[in-house]
């Protein structure tokens, strides 16, 4: 099984290139905070816990957040691999995914790093604002976003170096040089 790690920064561009990398690939996408919108749009509990932190720019608990992960995993069938995007988020969900993989007899295959600068996450976020809508893309927000990114989620590029899975590469682009170069990286995990 091929299962891939998407990283990087509020706007790098997780969910734009894991379509692509999903189409090739015949994956699974878990998108962790595409899971927690559907919660909130649904109305349960859950979503209700979720929006209050989401629109805070704040990360859910690690407890919580496995919990739902290990729950998607359980329900996929015949898979060929999974696309993790948005999750593990801090050290304490790298653990538990590489133990949850493990356990199945997997592990990730690759963590593909999507490098982009702040100021075209914050040109990219605040556009797409506008048109969709989602509450966490306005400037109070995505500050407070980056400044979590920074501080728990950005440490996982020196955990994954460590684990011989880390791939980097430039995130800023054309759409179609970047998922190249991501491709690249994957074939090159493959060996
Ligand atoms: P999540 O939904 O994962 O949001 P995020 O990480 O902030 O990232 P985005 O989805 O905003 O950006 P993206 O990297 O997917 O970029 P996209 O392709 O959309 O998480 C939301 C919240 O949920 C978190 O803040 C947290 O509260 C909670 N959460 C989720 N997972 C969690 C976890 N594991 N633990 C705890 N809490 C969790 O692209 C962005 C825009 O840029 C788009 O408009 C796109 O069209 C455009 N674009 C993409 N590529 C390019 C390019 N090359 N050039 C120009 N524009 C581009
Ligand atoms: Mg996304």
């Amino acid at each position: 099984m091929l299962n891939i790690v998407i990283f990087g920064a509020p706007g790098s561009g997780k969910g734009t290139q894991s379509e692509r990398i999903v189409e090739k690939y015949s994956l699974n996408h878990i998108s962790t905070g595409d899971v927690l919108r559907a919660e909130i749009a649904a109305g349960s509990e859950l979503g209700k816990t979720a929006k209050e932190i989401i629109d805070n720019g704040q990360l859910i608990p690690d407890e919580l957040m496995v919990s739902i992960l290990a729950a998607k995993l359980d329900a996929l069938e015949n898979s060929k691999g999974v696309i993790f995007d948005g999750f593990p988020r801090t050290i304490a969900q790298a653990e538990a995914l590489k133990k949850m993989l493990n356990a199945r007899g997997e592990d990730v295959t690759a963590m593909i790093e999507l490098d982009v600068p702040e100021d075209e996450l914050m040109t990219r976020l605040l556009l797409r604002g506008q048109a969709s809508g989602r509450a966490d893309d306005n400037e109070e927000t995505i500050k407070k976003r980056l400044v979590v990114y920074n501080e728990q989620t950005s440490p996982l590029k020196e955990w994954y170096k460590n684990d011989g899975k880390h791939c980097y590469i430039n995130g800023l682009g054309e759409l179609d040089r970047i998922f190249a170069d991501i491709v690249a990286a994957i074939e090159s995990k493959l060996g």
